[in-house]
């Protein structure tokens, strides 16, 4: 197990940063995104378009004090005031325990950054089982089980898992569950 500070240090896609990145993400696996594997030409199509930053996103090398650079974080929905996002650790650095220190730096960074930002979305399929001991041990809380909400290619949808975390959460170390009884009458 490996604990440590992991950084985020913003990165230029189209400018100083293309090549690395494009580097990582078509040389990388990623067993459990709906894309396992992106070819070069098409990292290299969505790095161009903007799909790393524009309005709506932007990205950031995760850097750890002994690792050096273990992964990148693309931030999503940045125009709506929740914004989602993309963790990609390389596969020479899963399993390390790193995932945790990553998702506490990223969510550090949307509330310190981006005053608006009230609460923080993400996703996971229901057999990432890595991811989803990552959201709660950075204190994340589970708000949705979609069943059969994550298509798989040539097989059966798994579910989809959707974790939140508030600000004041955040801000004051507390946990706000959610009400699942479902009191209505
Ligand atoms: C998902 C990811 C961020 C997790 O980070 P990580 O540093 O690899 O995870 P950790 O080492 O902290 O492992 C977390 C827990 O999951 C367990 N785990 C790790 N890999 C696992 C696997 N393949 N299957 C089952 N459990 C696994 C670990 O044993 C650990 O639990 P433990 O401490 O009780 O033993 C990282 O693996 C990754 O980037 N994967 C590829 C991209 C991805 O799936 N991103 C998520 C998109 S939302």
């Amino acid at each position: 197990m490996t604990e440590g500070a992991v950084r985020l240090t913003r990165l230029d896609p189209t400018g100083p940063d293309r090549d690395a990145l494009v580097d990582f993400l078509s040389s990388e696996e990623f067993p459990f995104h709906v894309r396992r594997r992106i070819g070069r030409a098409d990292a290299v199509a969505a790095v161009d378009a903007g799909a790393y930053r524009d309005d709506e996103h932007d990205t950031f090398w995760l850097d750890h004090d002994e690792h050096g650079r273990v992964g990148i974080v693309r931030l999503e929905d940045l125009e709506d005031p929740v914004p989602l996002f993309d963790l990609r650790i390389a596969g020479a650095h899963r399993g390390r325990g790193l995932g945790t220190p990553a998702l506490r730096a990223v969510t550090d960074h949307v509330f310190r950054t981006m005053p608006e930002v009230t609460r923080f979305e993400g996703q996971t399929r229901e057999d990432n089982t890595a991811m989803r001991r990552v959201f709660v041990r950075a204190g994340w809380v589970k708000e949705a089980h979609y069943r059969e909400g994550w298509p798989v290619e040539g097989g059966t949808a798994v579910a989809s898992v959707g974790y939140g975390v508030l600000r004041r959460d955040w801000e004051s170390g507390e946990t706000t569950p959610v009400p699942w009884d479902d009191d209505v009458r």
